[in-house]
């Protein structure tokens, strides 16, 4: 059978009736923007590309306090200028944007929201480790003409699609329209995306984490207990030995959960306490926990699901609980009876 492309996975499904041709196009757009991060990320020094945004002494420090990469503030351009003239969008809104943006008056307007992690694990950019976008679409709501960051605001069930760019050994692009999770690689020759697995499935069960484990005095008593009881392997609680994968960016651990299975935690901790954890919910953890359940896991804040979460803010943080079903049914459940005990 001759490959499936991302063009006609896009038109089958229009053809079907599940999606409309200005989401057809919105999703076509944000993944040719992701080919061009990719071209950036992938010439490195010899793009000079690396390092930090802003001048020697004074970094650029984005909304969320962080010190800004030079392929953080590339990428949200890219993804800014290829979406903004086609007429698929209202607004975007961007980690490294405090508000949203609409769409330009010179140019004709959509029904949908974007909202993207233009740039996902900057730790990594400058030591040659897999780095990503997540994105997340929602509609905008009837009878808005110029949203605003509280259209934003909608629960992840709310999304219509979700997806992130991986730009590791190759450069995937992994999509859920709310029919399956399927990832598609880049071929690099043709320029396109190419369907290489349908329908992912991820085990329900695990004996692999992934967690910045150094962090671990500081979490919730229910969450030390749990990184304890897998630590101490098939003699402990827990009946089996587990194996710990901590990439810090989240493309990267969600792409080897969707690959083996696995959960991921980035728990509350002492230092994120005040701002309520650590990833964003509206362009990390919405469009992450969506692509993981459209796969079969499940995705919580460890007291909620995530997806269920109501956003009171455009950067609003949580905790995060994903994966292997049963593995983040148990952390919940450690939760649940830790708050029953208060
Ligand atoms: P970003 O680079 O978009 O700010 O996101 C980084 C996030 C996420 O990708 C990763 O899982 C986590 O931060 C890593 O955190 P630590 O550095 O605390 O391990
Ligand atoms: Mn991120
Ligand atoms: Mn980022």
């Amino acid at each position: 059978m001759s490959p499936i492309s991302l063009t006609r996975y896009l038109i089958e499904e229009q053809q079907a009736g599940r999606i409309c041709a200005d989401l057809r196009l919105l999703i076509e757009v944000v993944a040719r923007a992701c080919k061009s991060i990719s071209i950036a990320v992938g010439k490195g020094d010899l793009g000079g590309v690396l390092g930090d945004a802003g001048t020697p002494g004074s970094a650029s420090i984005n909304v969320q306090g962080e010190a800004q990469k030079k392929l953080d503030v590339l990428s949200n351009e890219i993804l800014l200028e290829t979406n903004a003239w086609g007429g698929h969008l209202a607004a975007c809104a961007s980690e490294e944007m405090d508000h949203s943006q609409p769409i330009p008056d010179r140019y004709p307007k959509g029904n949908y929201l974007l909202v993207f992690d233009p740039l996902d694990g900057s730790s990594n950019i400058d030591v040659n480790v897999t780095v990503g976008t997540i994105f997340s679409v929602l509609r905008c709501p009837d009878g808005v003409s110029a949203p605003g960051d509280e259209h934003f605001l909608q629960p992840g069930t709310a999304q219509v699609a979700a997806g992130y760019a991986a730009y590791g050994s190759s450069t995937l692009l992994v999509l859920t329209v709310g029919h399956g999770t399927h990832v598609f690689t880049l071929d690099r020759e043709i320029g396109s995306f190419i369907l290489t697995r349908r329908d992912v499935r991820i085990p329900e069960e695990t004996r692999e984490f992934a967690a910045n484990v150094s962090n671990q005095r500081h979490w919730e008593a229910p969450m030390q207990r749990y990184v304890d009881e897998m630590l101490a392997g098939k003699h402990g609680p827990r009946g089996k030995d587990y194996n710990m994968r901590w990439v810090a960016s989240m493309v990267a651990d969600v792409h080897r959960i969707l690959t083996r299975g696995g959960i991921f935690i980035y728990p509350l901790d002492a230092k994120n306490r005040a701002q309520g954890g650590k990833l964003r919910l509206l362009y990390e953890a919405n469009p992450m926990s969506l692509l993981v359940e459209q796969a079969g896991g499940a995705a919580s804040t460890g007291r909620l699901r995530m997806l269920e979460v109501q956003p009171e803010k455009l950067h609003q943080r949580v905790p995060v609980f994903l994966g292997s079903k049963h593995e983040v049914e148990y952390a919940v459940a450690l939760h649940r009876a830790h708050d029953a005990n208060a």
